[in-house]
């Protein structure tokens, strides 16, 4: 037996409750990180965290360009070839000036023609020109950009902030082993603050990837889909405790360390983040959803299935289902999960089921159903998931839509009902219905509910999810367009100068103390705490375009290019009406620009918004009405399962 061989046995064995099929992915994984002798024994004693990840030495590199095992990784072999050369030497290839010089501009500002207000937008570049303080290369770029918009007109306007966006999108690549891997979370050049923003989160990437899938690049997201796989089937603890098999990581960096016992080379590392370094320890369950949902848009986009039909990718879709369709405590189909689970990622009060997960969760289900090859070992997988969706599409349309006819009922709701005939199942005390909310719901409208526990409704409204919820077809159709009738009616709340708020109202006084632990970053109409983010555009379009009414969108998109470029692409912005850069926000918020590019790309062809979208499932209609537990309450009935 090889030496890289027996290494791979010990592990697997020294992994404490291998899961089925988990071995198979380890092996192959290992094909790919050939970890030192030192790593295996990290399987007891835990490592420096740098020597606990994937690595790419330039030893290893020259073993791999030998044995082609990146193309078993389906990289790129000629852009690896090309690049491992000079990496040899100097092995400082984390991030690239630029991936491959190819600008944009490729008329994907026609869609707006009509709707920019001109003298507006030239009026504040050609403030923004006087106030910015140009102190090196990427502002002067921005002042290149701003000066031909003031002189091309209107249109230019909307394509200079595209190639603007295009140029800092390029600029945010990483690299790992010569080959793009992702992109960092802000790149700001005038920012030594950065805490972990110099890092590849999984939800960030997402429009990244998105938007270089609709340009027809597919490398850099083959990559991303196969690193972060890696990744997943890491040994990953917090003091000595591991979470579930399957977890995708926050985040990760790329590290250029040296080289064991050579000191004039180094390697380098990939060092994931699965939030036993994070801020409040959180956990990233969306991230191995929206790694499902990325890795289906990829098979549409490029027609290159062979990516999703791997059988250590396979392994890796099994591995999230399991994790999330495990058996537990909980008496609801939703997926129950700490706080700060997703993107709002500190304390918020979304603990329990929060309504952006279970869209994620139901669309990362349908997703995988349509990627899951047949075989023998997954029947029950297959059935358990088929169920869950029944269920999860049920709870969620019954109990966590609101409008004005349901918070009626809610406001004349009986409480204390113990029997199986509940009308007021989760005992909502109607006092729960707070002031703002009756002012608020408009007539024509309503939305799906931030959370739903035992006698708790967070009535606030999460963009996110519902926003998803459409998308995904979690929400019916008439939901759906009651949703965006609700955006309509509440623009000025929800988009007013900056689309588009994260969630309304804000908490305030006592509730925010509470509920926050009196967060100085999450005070009333910040950050996650109705804080507007420009990233929400994207998601925003995907879904308007879906229910056929990309103008919402558009008109969104238009409000966004008044300031977005001009204030150099916060990450978010603060104030009831969104009038403010954020207190903290970062500046060139890579997810902030690929967010505007995806809706652009979108609007200019909304046919490409199929990637994303999940239409509702006629056997899942049926199997609903067959088995809609509202006309069949009492004992009896209470034990049926759900099988499509
Ligand atoms: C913040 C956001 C989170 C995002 C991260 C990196 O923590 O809350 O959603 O992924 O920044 O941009």
């Amino acid at each position: 037996m090889s030496l890289a061989a027996s290494k791979v046995v010990f592990q697997v064995l020294c992994r404490p409750a291998a899961q089925t099929g988990y071995s198979e992915h380890l092996v192959n994984s290992l094909d790919l990180t050939l970890h030192s002798t030192f790593e295996v024994k990290c399987v007891k004693k835990r490592p420096p965290r740098h020597r606990h990840s994937i690595r790419c030495s330039s030893m290893l590199l020259s073993q791999l360009r030998r044995t082609h095992q990146f193309q078993r990784m389906g990289i790129s072999l000629v852009n690896y070839m090309n690049y491992s050369g000079s990496r040899l030497q100097t092995c400082k290839c984390q991030q690239s000036e630029s991936a491959s010089g190819i600008t944009a501009g490729d008329g994907n500002g026609a869609w707006f023609a009509n709707n920019i207000e001109t003298s507006n937008s030239v009026s504040n570049l050609a403030n923004a020109k006087s106030i910015l303080e140009f102190q090196d290369a990427q502002q002067l770029k921005q002042e290149k950009a701003l000066t031909s918009n003031i002189t091309n007109g209107t249109i230019a306007d909307s394509r200079s902030i595209e190639e603007e966006a295009w140029d800092l999108l390029r600029e945010s690549v990483v690299h790992y082993c010569g080959s793009p891997i992702g992109t960092i979370a802000a790149k700001d050049p005038n920012n030594s603050n950065v805490l972990n923003y110099d890092q590849v989160f999984i939800r960030d990437f997402i429009p990244s990837g998105i938007a270089f899938l609709l340009k027809g690049e597919y490398d850099i997201v083959r990559n991303f889909i196969l690193y972060t796989l890696q990744l997943q089937s890491w040994e990953k603890t917090m003091d000595c405790h591991s979470p579930g098999q399957g977890l995708m990581p926050a985040s990760f960096k790329v590290r250029t360390v040296p080289l064991d016992g050579d000191d004039s080379a180094t390697e380098e590392v990939l060092d994931p983040d699965f939030g036993e370094a994070a801020i409040g320890r959180v956990a990233p369950v969306d991230s191995g959803l929206w790694w499902i949902i990325l890795l289906r848009a990829y098979g549409k986009c490029s027609g290159d299935l062979s990516v999703q039909e791997r059988i250590d990718v396979q392994t890796g879709i099994k591995m999230i289902l399991r994790l999330c369709l495990a058996d537990g405590f909980d008496m609801f189909p939703t997926l129950l999960v700490t706080d700060g689970s997703c993107m709002i990622d500190r304390r918020m009060g979304i603990h329990g089921h929060p309504l952006e997960i279970q869209a994620l969760f139901y669309s990362a289900l349908l997703c995988a159903r349509e990627m899951l090859t047949p075989e023998d070992g997954s029947a029950d997988l297959i059935r358990a998931l088929n169920n869950r969706l029944v269920a999860l599409s049920f709870h969620i349309r019954e109990y966590y839509w609101i409008d004005m006819k349901k918070l009626n009922e809610i406001y004349r709701y009986k409480t204390e009902e113990y029997s199986y005939d509940a009308v007021n199942k989760f005992n909502i005390y109607p006092d729960q219905i707070s002031p703002w909310l009756v002012e608020w719901m408009p007539n024509k409208g309503g939305y799906l509910i931030g959370n739903l526990q035992p006698a708790h409704m967070d009535f606030r409204f999460f963009s996110l999810g519902n926003l998803w919820s459409v998308v995904s077809s979690l929400a019916t159709v008439e939901q759906s367009h009651a949703i965006l009738d609700l955006i309509e009616a509440k623009w000025s709340d929800l988009v007013a100068e900056m689309p588009f708020k994260i969630c309304y109202p804000a908490l305030e006084g006592q509730e925010w103390q509470i509920i926050t632990g009196s967060d100085p970053k999450n005070t009333p109409w910040s950050y996650h705490n109705a804080g507007s983010w420009p990233t929400l555009l994207w998601q925003l379009t995907v879904a308007c375009t879906k229910m056929n009414r990309p103008h919402i969108a558009a008109k969104a998109v238009e409000i966004a290019e008044r300031r977005i470029s001009r204030d150099k692409w916060p990450e978010y912005y603060d104030t009831k009406r969104s009038r403010f850069i954020g207190k903290q926000s970062q500046l060139f918020q890579t997810w902030s620009i690929a967010g505007y590019l995806v809706a652009k790309l979108l609007l200019n062809d909304p046919s490409k918004a199929n990637i994303l979208i999940t239409e509702e499932d006629s056997e899942l209609v049926n199997a609903l009405i067959t088995a809609n537990p509202r006309g069949k309450r009492g004992r009896k009935n209470l034990k049926q399962t759900y099988i499509v």
